[in-house]
């Protein structure tokens, strides 16, 4: 897809904050520093529209980037990170709930895993959350580059056994590999 514009919107905490517009929504959502921040910038070829930080939370609330003025990117706060007060990290968890439960512009969610590890409790707690509310998503395992094919392979094999969603898309924000295969998911859903 040729990306002419790119805008943050805004950033949200409730459903009276998101955008009123009926345009379709491609949400982003995984672990705290599993790289969501990064895929959104590199699947648009931009740099700093997300904002990205090698400190785990850096994205704490619900942002809407409108693309070409027709679909939005929504990268949601990443979850699960440890040092975050148990309190904070309840309110990150039911914003995404609250997000995923009642969203009728979402079209399609991005579940991104990290390609170094199998998938963790969170990731499967992620998984059930989209099986939940039956939102199509599908499974992106970032950070490919740190592996060689071979660990690659096996490591994708286990995502795919593990997150029962068919295939899973090794992707890097380093490389860009992948990112014509998840251009194709999003290009099919936002039209
Ligand atoms: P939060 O907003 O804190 O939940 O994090 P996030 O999931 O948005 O992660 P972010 O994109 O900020 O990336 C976290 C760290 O991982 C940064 O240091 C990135 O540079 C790095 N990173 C992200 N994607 C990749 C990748 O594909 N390859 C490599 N090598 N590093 C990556
Ligand atoms: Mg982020």
């Amino acid at each position: 897809m040729k990306i002419v514009s790119t805008e943050f919107v805004k950033s949200a905490t409730a459903p009276e904050h998101y955008p009123r517009d009926k345009r379709p929504e491609i949400a982003f959502m995984g672990r705290s520093n599993v790289g969501k921040s990064s895929l959104i910038n590199s699947l648009l070829g931009v740099k700093g529209l997300a904002r990205t930080s090698s400190t785990p939370g850096r994205t704490q609330l619900i942002n809407f980037f409108l693309i070409n003025q027709a679909f939005y990117f929504v990268d949601l706060p990443g979850y699960g990170y440890a040092r975050v007060p148990t309190a904070i990290k309840e309110t990150w968890g039911q914003m995404i709930e609250t997000y995923l439960a009642n969203r009728q512009n979402l079209v399609l969610s991005i579940a991104i895993t990290d390609s170094r590890h199998n998938p963790t409790p969170l990731d499967l707690m992620m998984r059930d959350w989209l099986e939940a509310n039956q939102q199509p998503f599908i499974v992106v395992a970032t950070k490919a580059d740190k592996l060689s094919s071979n660990q690659l392979r096996a490591s994708l094999k286990c995502a795919e056994a593990v997150m029962g969603e068919g295939k899973v898309i090794a992707y890097s924000a380093v490389t860009r590999k992948g990112v014509e295969q998840i251009w194709r998911e999003i290009s099919r859903r936002v039209r």
